[in-house]
């Protein structure tokens, strides 16, 4: 079980404590005891991944961050704030999270239209934001599949996102469902993205490489209960270019960390 230490001077970003989730009155218990911790980290940012094998959790504790489902126990704090209605952050699945009945200028500046900000101001961001996605050209095209790629939907996603609130992403298989040529540009633009804004990414993958490639911190679930029982600090260089994969230490760490899953999910 992994200890995330209670320091009471460290500002947390995001908090889960003492997390309980049953959906037959405590009878079963699909959550139970968790604590997850990730530290505020102004200016700098992280990345945190989360993996574990189907069925553990993870889409249920980004859930519970994003403010789309409450635990049956225990508290979920972003920013020491409670989650509730209006205090929410936005998430991007693997499928795609656009809103196909509106173009992609409306989906990217959707969020500022809850907060109502004026037409004229939220065009104007959301196309700052449609540019620096690489999606300038099609800001008046709907955000819907065959018009747009997948690739480019998942851009639409992550620009209506961080422009929702560029202090946390939260991603919950983003790229699985994309070629691999696309998933490692996608893969790549996010570390752009991570440099510029330095948000704190809270990010769900089943592909150990994309997790060592893109992660500081990398956190195994495990079910029946689900409990964090690893921890990994991915010691690589912070800023990475696709060549750092043909290292050894990149090599070293993929080898590890799938021996580690392997052994946790054959010791139950
Ligand atoms: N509405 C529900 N009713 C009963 N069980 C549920 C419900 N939603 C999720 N679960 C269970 O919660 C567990 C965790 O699910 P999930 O968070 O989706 O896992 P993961 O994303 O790791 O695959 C699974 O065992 C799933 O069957
Ligand atoms: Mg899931």
């Amino acid at each position: 079980m992994i200890d995330f230490k209670d320091n009471k001077d460290q500002k947390n970003i995001i908090e889960l404590r003492g997390i309980g989730q049953s959906y037959d009155n405590g009878e079963n218990w699909i959550i139970k005891n968790l604590d997850f911790i990730i530290e505020d980290k102004p200016a700098q940012g992280q990345f945190v991944v989360i993996m574990g094998m189907s069925g553990s959790g993870k889409s249920t504790l980004l859930r519970y961050i994003a403010g789309l489902q409450k635990p049956t126990e225990g508290s979920v704090k972003v920013n020491d704030k409670p989650v509730d209605d209006e205090n929410r952050v936005s998430m991007v699945f693997q499928q795609y999270s656009s809103l196909p009945w509106m173009s992609v200028l409306e989906n990217v500046g959707l969020a500022l239209k809850f907060q109502g900000v004026s037409k004229e101001e939220r065009d104007k961001k959301a196309m700052e934001m449609i540019e620096m996605m690489g999606l300038k050209g099609h800001e008046h095209k709907f955000a819907q599949y065959p018009t747009l790629s997948g690739g480019q939907l998942q851009r639409v996603a992550i620009g209506r996102s961080l422009l929702a609130n560029s202090e946390i992403l939260l991603m919950d298989e983003p790229f699985g469902a994309l070629d691999v040529k696309t998933r490692l540009q996608m893969q790549d633009l996010l570390l752009d993205i991570w440099n510029k804004f330095h948000p704190t990414i809270v990010f769900v993958t089943h592909d150990i490489s994309e997790a060592v490639y893109l992660g500081d911190d990398i956190y195994i679930l495990k079910s029946a209960p689900s409990h964090f029982v690893e921890h990994i600090k991915v010691d690589l260089p912070f800023s990475r270019g696709r060549e750092i994969k043909r290292e050894k230490r990149f090599i070293e760490l993929v080898h590890e960390i799938e021996n580690r899953m392997v052994d946790i999910e054959t010791i139950s």
